[in-house]
């Protein structure tokens, strides 16, 4: 059987690679992104592909036309972090949050406080509003969604969503929470606008930007798949900080947390850590 090539090879020269070293610098001193932080491979084939569709053959006169143009620098960064999503993406997953982690949640807290990082246009968080509005309507909980993509968030903040994105939004939810309507021969639907009043929607770097703290439950679902190990590692640590005793981290299909005791986390059901109601801030004592 023929093999189909999973990627196209891009070129690698010591000169690119060089030149793309180059490159890394100056976007860093530029606008603060440290493509270091990121999985080598993905970055440099991303950005390689960016860069012949621009018509430049080096990294560092490709920064030179980014950086002349503010909105183009933007859509470059935009572009280069992948927004695919869903509503309850994952449905198995979402059920285990509806049936388990919001009603053990909703025995110590009466005010939820949940966090969506790397929401790109807010399924997630839209997802998880209508869990906490099922489960407990008449308390004003918080649901902050945060991406590194401006664009996405905008997105996040109006609620509209398409067809595919709706695939997996029980037939009783998709009437109760979504008015479809017809737009450029597309249906799309809208989010109820009672549901915005738990959103907020901020930008947020989780590689560069301090982490608010308190929650009760953090998603962040096919984000760190494109960090480093390192990256990951500190990534995890600063969500443990930012989780209240007894607070629930959700991640992705494709993704586990190895070294979770040695964070402090139990590990209750896959994709689910939680930390301890009786904290053990082990890693700090021990740095
Ligand atoms: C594949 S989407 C995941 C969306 C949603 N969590 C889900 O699972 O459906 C990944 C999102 O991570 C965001 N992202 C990438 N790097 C980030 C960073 N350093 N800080 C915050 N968000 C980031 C991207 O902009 C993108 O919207």
């Amino acid at each position: 059987m023929q093999q189909v090539p999973s990627s196209i090879a891009v070129p690698r020269t010591p000169e690119l690679l060089r030149d793309f070293e180059q490159f890394k610098q100056l976007l860093k001193r530029r606008v603060g992104l440290d493509l270091d932080q990121y999985k080598f491979e993905q970055t440099y084939r991303r950005i390689y592909t960016m860069m012949e569709r621009a018509g430049y053959r080096k990294f560092t006169d490709y920064f030179s036309y980014l950086a002349s143009d503010e909105a183009r620098m933007r859509g470059f960064i935009d572009r280069l972090a992948i927004n695919v999503s869903e509503l309850f993406r994952n449905p198995e997953q979402f059920e285990i949050v509806r049936v388990q982690v919001l009603p053990d949640l909703l025995k110590r807290s009466l005010h939820l406080k949940l966090w969506s990082a790397g929401c790109s246009y807010g399924a997630e968080a839209y997802s998880l509003a209508i869990l906490v509005h099922e489960l407990a309507p008449s308390r004003s909980h918080q649901i902050l969604g945060t991406d590194i993509d401006q664009e996405v968030l905008e997105r996040a903040r109006r609620g509209v969503f398409a067809e595919s994105d709706m695939r997996s939004v029980p037939a009783d939810y998709k009437q109760k929470y979504f008015r479809a309507f017809e737009e450029g021969g597309r249906t799309l639907y809208e989010a109820d606008p009672m549901l915005k009043r738990y959103l907020k929607f901020e930008r947020h770097n989780l590689l560069a930007d301090p982490y608010a703290q308190g929650f009760d439950l953090i998603a962040c679902r096919n984000v760190v798949i494109y960090f480093s190990d390192e990256a990951k590692e500190r990534v995890f640590r600063e969500f443990y900080n930012a989780l209240k005793p007894g607070g629930y981290l959700f991640l992705g299909n494709t993704e586990r947390i190895f070294h979770y005791a040695q964070i402090g986390f139990e590990n209750p059901s896959a994709f689910f850590y939680r930390k301890p109601q009786q904290e053990v801030q082990r890693w700090r004592n021990a740095s």
